[in-house]
């Protein structure tokens, strides 16, 4: 057997075949198993792709046990500490970090396409007043491949490049939309003048009869949360725009796609449950109820921000947005009850032999809610907010698994488990 690589042994045939070992950069060797099928005759088993690598990537490295989080080989950590949302999505989309005459661009290009097309407005009325936002977005997302299709040829460079800069630079914009659509206040237009986040902040909360001041603090936290999301390899959003994308779907589309996955309540959703399960939760003393629930196997509450598929040890990312609440709250409201019965209920659960057993720490969305409630971000507007700052990443994801020579569709197969082959009887004779 070569070193890199591994033999496998059917037990009841006999039959052995090699496979190649491949190497990353960092983390686990894979069996590449491209061609177990046809040497073997055999289809791999893994629901929840928990073993399997669904692709090649080089835009970021997780390492679970560790807690460590890289875009493009840069620690997260540094990138929340020294760096801005837009900078970030440069690094993702392009690589490399910017030089400034890069950076200025960019910044110009993503600020010069904020805005939407006209047509937008009335296709947003077409959503019940009180839909979820997240009902909207996959909604209007998925509209761009109508409005903007002179971007939508998913094999031209250029395209795949406007394309990534439309959907982030309009995410805002249509995320104000979906929010003021709701409360029947008229829409706000981009701002070119302030920041990515300020000017989310302003289409959010500006109102024609009275001025709208932007606390600095506010759009630097929401600038840090944009950062924290704005890639996390293939989780099953992203690796729904990877599939969605695969069969040569436009990126507005995959998008859309990737959209509709993150609103799980597994996914993208737990922010907004983590909130209402604070409330829930109600004070400090009702903590042990609900960390005893989340123990019963026959309860099906489960703790939200808590676990994670990758993360086997503190997500780095909660680690700093616990930071960002702790600040936020302090210097806004000074105190908020649901901040205590979070800070609480984590201190419980980590010193707690099951949690401590099932390697279960609190993820990204654990702390992102008392943060957007600082702001005033209502709760369904939660998981809105992870989608703008993921798009940076599923737009890279895209176009990397787009711009792949090697690129097929994404099929997987099946153990069939169902009915054996069996005769049609006619209605009558059943
Ligand atoms: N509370 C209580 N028990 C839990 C929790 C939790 N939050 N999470 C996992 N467990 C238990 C499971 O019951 C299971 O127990 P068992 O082995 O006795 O059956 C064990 O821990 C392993 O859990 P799985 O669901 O198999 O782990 P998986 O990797 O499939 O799921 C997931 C990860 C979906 C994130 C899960 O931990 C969960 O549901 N967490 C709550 C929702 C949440 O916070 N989601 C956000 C994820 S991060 C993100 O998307 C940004």
């Amino acid at each position: 057997m070569g070193k890199d690589s591994i033999t496998i042994t059917n037990n009841a045939t006999g039959n052995s075949e090699e496979f190649p070992l491949l190497s990353g950069t960092h983390g686990p060797s894979v069996i590449d198993i491209r061609q177990l099928y046809q040497k073997m005759g055999l289809f791999t088993f893994d629901p929840g792709f928990k073993s399997t690598a669904s692709c090649e990537s080089e835009v970021t490295f997780i390492n679970g046990e560790e807690g460590i989080l890289l875009y493009r080989g840069y620690p997260i950590e540094e990138l929340a500490e020294k760096s801005n949302f837009l900078e970030v999505c440069y690094l993702i989309l392009y690589g490399e970090l910017p030089t400034r005459e890069e950076y200025d661009n960019f910044v110009t290009i993503i600020t010069h396409h904020t805005m939407v097309h006209e047509g937008f407005k009335d296709f947003i009325k077409g959503f019940r007043p009180n839909a979820h936002p997240m009902a909207v977005m996959v909604g209007m997302v998925g509209a761009m491949s109508s409005f903007y299709h002179d971007s939508t040829d998913v094999n031209n460079p250029k395209h795949q490049e406007i394309s990534a800069h439309r959907l982030v630079a309009k995410m805002p914009t249509i995320a104000a939309m979906a929010y003021k659509y709701t409360q029947g206040q008229p829409f706000v237009y981009p701002r070119n003048d302030l920041s990515y986040a300020a000017n989310f902040l302003n289409m959010m909360y500006s109102l024609p009869a009275e001025p709208y001041e932007i606390d600095p603090l506010h759009a630097k936290a929401l600038d840090l949360i944009l950062i924290l999301h704005a890639d996390h390899e293939q989780n099953a959003s992203t690796s729904t725009v990877r599939l969605a994308g695969s069969s040569g779907a436009n990126p507005f589309a995959a998008a859309s796609a990737g959209i509709g996955c993150l609103w799980g309540a597994a996914h993208g959703g737990a922010n907004e449950a983590v909130l209402v399960m604070l409330d829930q939760i109600g004070s400090v003393d009702q903590i042990p109820k609900f960390v005893a629930k989340a123990k019963d196997k026959n309860d099906p509450f489960r703790l939200m921000g808590f676990g994670h598929r990758v993360y086997k040890n503190y997500d780095p990312r909660a680690r700093i947005i616990r930071k960002m609440a702790i600040e936020i709250i302090e210097k806004t409201e000074g105190k908020d009850p649901l901040l205590d019965i979070a800070m609480r209920l984590e201190e419980i659960a980590l010193n707690d032999e099951y949690f401590i057993e099932k390697k279960l720490y609190p993820n990204v969305d654990f702390y992102s809610g008392i943060i957007y409630k600082a702001i005033g971000i209502p709760t369904d507007m939660f998981t809105v907010i992870f989608a703008m700052g993921r798009m940076a990443g599923w737009m890279a994801q895209w176009q990397e698994m787009i711009s792949d020579p090697n690129r097929v569709i994404g099929r997987p197969r099946q153990n069939y488990v169902g009915a054996a082959k069996r005769e049609y009887i006619a209605v009558d004779g059943r």
